[in-house]
């Protein structure tokens, strides 16, 4: 049985579709969410899943090993990045090396790195006139939005479209393919 660590800062809503996809699952279990901000939806939700959630600032996950010592006492073998908008720091890309994975809301390796993420994405692709966008899910190092890339889902950029219409869309895309990418890297 895998044991799977999510990390979010948001919402959360990608955590609890892929806790909810393996809450049965014989292959894996998410043991615990992570969190660095204390306004985070992704509080509640884990509240409501009855999933552990450890929360941190800057000073915990930059400095010390309490984050890395928390996923080493439950043991997990995975770490997803769902909405976490923190540089991984060195001591976990060292300890989970090709075991963190990161979804990305747009087609990597174009609108990626620093300050790109939520609607800033969106708006930024929209602003220059791509015909698509999609999603990228790729293990992560200690660079933004690098590393090896898992798969890639496109949607269709409408005309018309704003952040938040092809916001929506792209959700939709990361519901329906990030839970079985997991799940493949799992099965690897
Ligand atoms: C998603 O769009 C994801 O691609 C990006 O951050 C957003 C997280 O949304 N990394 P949520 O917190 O899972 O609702």
């Amino acid at each position: 049985m895998k044991r799977i660590a999510i990390f979010a800062s948001g919402s959360g809503s990608n955590a609890e579709n892929i806790a909810l996809y393996f809450r049965n699952s014989d292959k894996a279990r998410v043991e615990a969410f992570y969190c660095n901000n204390p306004k985070a939806f992704v509080i509640e939700r884990a509240h409501r899943l009855g999933i552990p959630l450890m929360l941190f600032n800057r000073e915990k996950f930059y400095s010390g090993d309490e984050v890395l010592n928390d996923l080493r006492s439950r043991g997990i073998d995975l770490i997803v990045l769902a909405g976490f908008l923190w540089l991984v720091p060195e001591n976990l890309t060292r300890a989970f090396a090709g075991k963190i994975v990161n979804i990305h809301p747009a087609l990597l390796p174009k609108f990626g790195g620093k300050g790109m993420y939520g609607m800033a994405v969106h708006k930024a692709v929209i602003e220059a006139g791509e015909a698509e966008s999609g999603i990228t899910i790729h293990l992560i190092d200690e660079v933004y939005d690098r590393g090896k890339i898992l798969m890639q889902a496109k949607c269709p950029v409408l005309p018309g479209d704003t952040p938040d219409s092809l916001a929506e869309r792209i959700h939709n895309l990361e519901y329906e393919h990030f839970p079985a990418a997991i799940e493949r890297l799992i099965d690897e």
